[in-house]
């Protein structure tokens, strides 16, 4: 599909968020292996969401959707089945590595887990390489490194692993195989990634400790412990990043995001753009589903560059390519590094941001773990695509509210993996 975005004159909005992707997953996941029925409401309808909810019912799983509320009917720790044919888990990488330690510890369940052409390049190692230390037996092309990946259910021990790199995913994934083993798995090192999983698990009544980056989770001795959680799912902080930089960087805007998930491990974007001088006004805090949530209002911002790097990267890795966008507005340079994560999304964003802020004339210097942009651009029209990547769609759509010419974007319909709604609200908010 193709979607040609033209500057409008003024944007001006309050826009309610879809649910967050994030937490949109672990709660069909968690819920799949609780024990009672629960009802989530505000869940992200895209397609990364819809892929999970396809896999926990291909388990077994009976779970009804009507739009934005999914109910869930888990039947307790112990009541997957086997599926029948291959789980696809399309373009989502949380889908993926979360299912592939919840089915680790699935005594003699055969699964494979496969997806699309960019999930399956992705690297799979750095789960499949700690759940076996557990026990688990599981493998997949190149090694092990590449899906399709296939799971034999094992049973699983406890132990101790130091996180590498602060993957959420990778922690999630051990988080949720240590539910159905044995013993107690005590994680350290890189746990600063999101931490939706370890929030949920303790609100559903698992043993799980937190003390600063250690963390230690018990399992349950029978298997019908976890309780149900219904909850409303706050608005995703990684959609919303793409309305506070529409905002920063248009000459005459005022962009309001209600409903925002404002979990510490989420919020890097609003600290980077903070140090780039945006105007951003955060209201009404409250706590939503055992999250923290606000409402975030942007206006037009004189922008200088700045340098995002070490402990900052985790908290806003999904908000780079918009970030990215951002600096090329900013005086004066701006330098991402430590991000080398970016180079294994669904694509690698390093190459294709710094490619595609190049097409707009923007002067860009990738770099091993990030890139040094110049600023001070006046970005000009061009013709861009998404290479099916949902958050790259979004920046050149976002590139084109400033940019003197027109922007035509090829793969318009990658938006549909997190925000189905996104051309709608560009449309409402440009006067
Ligand atoms: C996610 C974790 C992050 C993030 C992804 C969603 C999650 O990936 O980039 O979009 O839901 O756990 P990594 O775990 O690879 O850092």
């Amino acid at each position: 599909m193709i979607h040609t975005i033209t500057a409008p004159r003024r944007l001006r909005g309050v826009i309610s968020l879809p649910g967050d992707k994030s937490i949109s997953h672990r709660a069909v996941l968690l819920n799949a292996v609780a024990t009672g029925e629960a009802t989530v409401t505000n869940f992200l309808a895209g397609a990364d969401c819809l892929s999970t909810i396809a896999c926990v019912q291909a388990l077994g799983v009976h779970v009804e959707r009507h739009a934005d509320t999914v109910r869930v009917y888990g039947a307790g720790l112990r009541s997957l089945r086997e599926p029948v044919d291959v789980l696809n888990c399309g373009n989502s990488g949380t889908t993926l590595r979360l299912l592939a330690g919840m089915l680790a510890g699935q005594e003699g369940l055969f699964a494979v887990l496969t997806g699309d052409a960019s999930l399956r390049s992705r690297p799979q190692r750095r789960i499949v390489v700690p759940l076996r230390a557990l026990g688990a037996s599981l493998d997949g092309r190149d090694q092990g490194d590449r899906a399709p990946l296939a799971v034999r259910g094992a049973r699983l021990h406890g132990g101790a692993y130091e996180l590498p790199i602060a993957s959420a995913q990778v922690k999630s994934a051990l988080l949720l195989a240590a539910l159905f083993g044995d013993g107690s798995l005590t994680l350290t090192g890189r746990t600063d990634g999101r931490d939706h999983t370890e929030r949920m698990l303790a609100a559903m009544g698992s043993a799980i400790i937190v003390d600063g980056p250690t963390i230690r989770l018990t399992p349950p001795d029978r298997p019908d412990t976890l309780q149900p959680l219904s909850l409303r799912v706050p608005g995703d902080p990684s959609s919303a990043a793409f309305w506070w930089v529409a905002a920063a960087i248009h000459p005459d805007a005022e962009l309001t995001t209600t409903g925002v998930c404002l979990n510490p491990t989420r919020t890097g974007a609003l600290d980077a753009l903070r140090a780039m001088g945006a105007q951003i006004e955060v209201t009404n805090q409250r706590t939503e589903g055992g999250e923290p949530v606000g409402d975030v209002t942007v206006r037009s911002s004189q922008l200088h560059g700045t340098v995002i790097e070490g402990a900052l990267i985790p908290r806003l890795i999904d908000e780079l390519p918009v970030l990215a966008l951002a600096a090329t507005c900013a005086g004066g340079e701006t330098i991402i590094r430590d991000a080398q994560e970016l180079r294994v999304k669904e694509t690698d964003r390093i190459a294709t941001v710094a490619a595609g802020l190049s097409a707009l004339g923007a002067a860009v210097e990738p770099t091993e773990d990030g890139m040094i942009i110049a600023g001070g651009d006046n970005l000009r029209g061009a013709t861009l695509d998404s290479h099916g990547d949902h958050r790259l769609a979004m920046t050149w759509a976002i590139a084109g509210l400033v940019a003197t010419g027109e922007i035509t974007l090829h793969g318009a319909e990658a938006v549909e993996v997190s925000y189905p709604e996104f051309w709608h609200v560009l449309r409402q908010i440009g006067e």
